[in-house]
């Protein structure tokens, strides 16, 4: 098992409750916002990568035109468990693997989604790059890759106190709701780590996608981006 496997194994149980805590159930709206952008990809095969507990993809099962066929990948079959015991998860095909190297075909996909999960999968820049290839590699000529993550704000002074609240409250209350001093204090460093919006869109291109655009959340707390395969 991977740190990062072992890491998320430690938090399932808390994992949606201690994010609506620590972003006052902003977390609930920016993924309901990010899976309607989504949703407007079309076509009839929808993945989403880092599935976790399975929010994002039981939204895009809410939203999907009848006869679409949704996918929900991750490596941590202990979250993925939780998103098996939803109401929805009947409709969403789950799949045990690293995002590194998914077993399907060249262009199977009308659209990726990924939610929060940017972070986990930047050990560096190179990887980064090499995860979003495989993601385009994945993906039909003209589809869409959308991807919901913590950003970097670009003013100053709020950049600071956003710093200030995460260095506060999310080791601390993460790690007291879930346990897990270690899943949480991961979250503390890698936030005021994490790249700009306008870096993310320049690692996406490098990664072979077109069209890259984004949406500031919050001041720029977080970011959705969009980007086509052509
Ligand atoms: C912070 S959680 C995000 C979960 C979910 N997307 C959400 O919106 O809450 C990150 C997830 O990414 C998964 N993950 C991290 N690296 C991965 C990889 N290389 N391959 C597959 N899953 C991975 C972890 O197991 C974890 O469930």
């Amino acid at each position: 098992m991977s740190p990062i496997q072992s890491m998320f194994a430690e938090v399932p149980a808390t994992y949606e409750l201690v994010n609506h805590v620590l972003t006052f159930g902003l977390d609930v709206l920016w993924r309901r916002k990010a899976v309607r952008i989504a949703a407007q990809a079309g076509g009839t095969k929808w993945i989403d990568m880092c599935t976790g507990t399975g929010e994002v993809a039981m939204y895009l099962s809410r939203l999907a035109p009848v006869g679409t066929e949704i996918y929900a990948v991750d490596f941590c079959e202990s979250m993925m468990e939780k998103a098996r015991r939803k109401p929805r998860a009947k409709s969403i095909r789950f799949v045990v693997a690293d995002i590194k190297a998914l077993p399907f075909e060249d262009e199977t996909f009308d659209l990726v989604t990924m939610a929060f999960a940017t972070r986990s999968i930047n050990v560096n820049e190179e990887i980064l790059i090499q995860s979003f290839a495989e993601y385009c590699r994945v993906l039909k000529r003209g589809g869409r890759f959308v991807n919901l993550e913590t950003s970097r704000p670009p003013f100053w002074p709020i950049r600071k106190y956003f710093d200030f609240h995460v260095k506060l409250f999310v080791e601390q209350i993460g790690g007291r709701i879930s346990g897990s001093r270690n899943a949480y204090g991961f979250l503390a460093r890698t936030i005021p780590r994490f790249y700009t919006a306008e870096a993310l869109a320049g690692i996406m291109r490098q990664a072979g996608f077109e069209e890259v655009t984004f949406k500031r959340l919050l001041f720029g707390a977080a970011a959705i981006h969009q980007a086509v395969k052509r």
